[in-house]
């Protein structure tokens, strides 16, 4: 069969990785893909927003089924658009995708189908939220509604943070705000391979939002993760799929809007039980990175019996993985284009590009998030030696990386 993956970032790279070594696929296209994606299939000149021509494309080359990375184009519509052509396809229509593409969509399906998440109110006008605020205690978080690549939550710790996101997100015309009860605890991420009711939990990973080391500075798409999660059991995770996971896709299919594709939680592991953070309608990126190279259930299998609605245990190497993400310097705030990146020719560790271009026969940074490097260790701690070593080997004058990813369970284990 032939597999399209949409999409040009880390998590794609992983997805058309994968697809490439499964036994049933002949031949892997990305559209538009990266650099770094160069041998594993064919790169096709179509921006990943061109819906039509994505379509037409995997009409005329007879794709056996496409795979969708990115959440601004579920946001508009690819899926309807091939299912309306009947190709085959993995990911949620747009009505589905309002899990992530809208907060306040989402916080009001927890609240309708009792999933467990912070309490909320949302706000059109900034006085009505002043005022709300004044009768809060901090920290209180500050949501933007729509897309916003993971960067427009605010954590607030005084009044005044709250207020000055508050005036941010209302600098925005039509901009919603979600003003939401802190949650503290440890907070995981949790995907499943979902098909309305049928649900394929993959292994969870732990995410680290805040730009710098010991989650310091702005929150960020996410700078580096590890996988498996110790601390996170199996009864943790069984928790999980039962009071988050299932009941909203037992819901959505119940209001005429089932969901298909990967479906991430967020989730903060509270001293009263798991609480949902967010809902995304796609693979977490690095989250991809560092869950998908541990599974040795052939991936596309997997999808393909989802998508007939069944079930299969998946197996998965016992290993940790650690990515990191390196990032140009002034990421989240803007990110640098063109500096010159040297990466060794043989590195042990897997290397996926999430913003990278080649310019002058030399590979260059091309967005925020450059790169991610993912390596394995029998323990945690083996892994992120094993793949701090190959980052400090990796060399361009504007990337920087968290020094800290997987720590935070070195550290629990190490206390234990
Ligand atoms: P989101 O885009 O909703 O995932 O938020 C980004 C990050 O902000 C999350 O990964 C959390 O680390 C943090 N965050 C969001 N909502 C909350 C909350 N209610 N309590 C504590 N932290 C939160
Ligand atoms: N790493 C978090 C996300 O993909 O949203």
């Amino acid at each position: 069969m032939k597999v399209l993956v949409v999409g040009k970032g880390g998590r794609e790279h992983v997805l058309a990785w994968k697809a490439s070594q499964s036994e049933l696929v002949k031949h892997v296209f990305i559209a538009p893909g990266n650099v770094g994606m160069k041998n594993i299939g064919t790169l096709v000149g179509i921006e990943e927003e061109k819906i039509l021509e994505l379509a037409d494309f995997a009409e005329k080359n007879k794709i056996g089924l496409t795979i969708v990375g990115p959440e601004s184009v579920l946001a508009l519509g690819i899926v309807n658009e091939f299912e309306k052509r009947g190709l085959k396809i993995f990911g949620p229509t747009k009505e589905a995708a309002k899990i992530e593409t809208s907060k306040d969509f989402a916080k009001k399906l927890m609240k309708k189908y009792n999933v467990p998440t912070g309490n909320y109110e949302t706000f059109d006008n900034i006085l009505e939220a002043k005022v709300h605020l004044d009768n809060q205690s901090v920290p209180i978080v500050i949501k933007e509604d729509g897309l916003k690549a993971g960067k427009g939550v605010t954590v607030a710790f005084s009044k005044e943070e709250a207020i000055e996101a508050l005036e941010i997100a209302f600098s925005i015309s039509g901009n919603k705000v979600v003003i939401e009860e802190y949650l503290d605890g440890f907070e995981f991420s949790i995907i499943a391979l979902a098909n309305g009711e049928t649900i394929i939990p993959l292994e969870v990973a732990q995410d680290h939002k805040r730009v710098y080391d010991n989650d310091k500075g702005p929150n960020t798409g996410g700078m580096g993760v590890y996988s498996p999660v110790d601390r996170i059991d199996k009864t943790i995770v069984d928790e999980t799929i039962k009071k988050i996971v299932n009941p909203m896709l037992v819901g959505m299919k119940r209001d005429g809007i089932p969901f298909k594709g990967f479906i991430f939680a967020g989730v903060m592991l509270t001293d009263s039980g798991v609480k949902t953070i967010e809902f995304n309608a796609r693979f977490g990126d690095p989250e991809a990175e560092g869950i998908l190279p541990r599974l040795k259930t052939d991936f596309i299998q997997v999808i393909l019996d989802v998508l007939d609605n069944k079930t299969l245990e998946l197996e998965w190497d016992k290993r940790y993985a650690v990515a990191v993400v390196m990032a140009s310097e002034n990421y989240p705030k803007s990110s640098t284009i063109g500096s010159d990146i040297d990466i060794p020719e043989k590195l042990e560790s897997l290397v996926f590009h999430m913003g990278t271009k080649i310019e002058k026969n030399r590979l260059q940074t091309n967005g925020g998030r450059v790169l991610s490097i993912v390596s394995y260790g029998h323990t945690l701690e083996e892994a992120q030696r094993n793949v701090y070593r190959d980052v400090k080997k990796i060399k361009c004058k504007q990337l920087f990386f968290r020094n800290d990813i997987g720590s935070k369970m070195c550290y629990n284990n190490k206390n234990k």
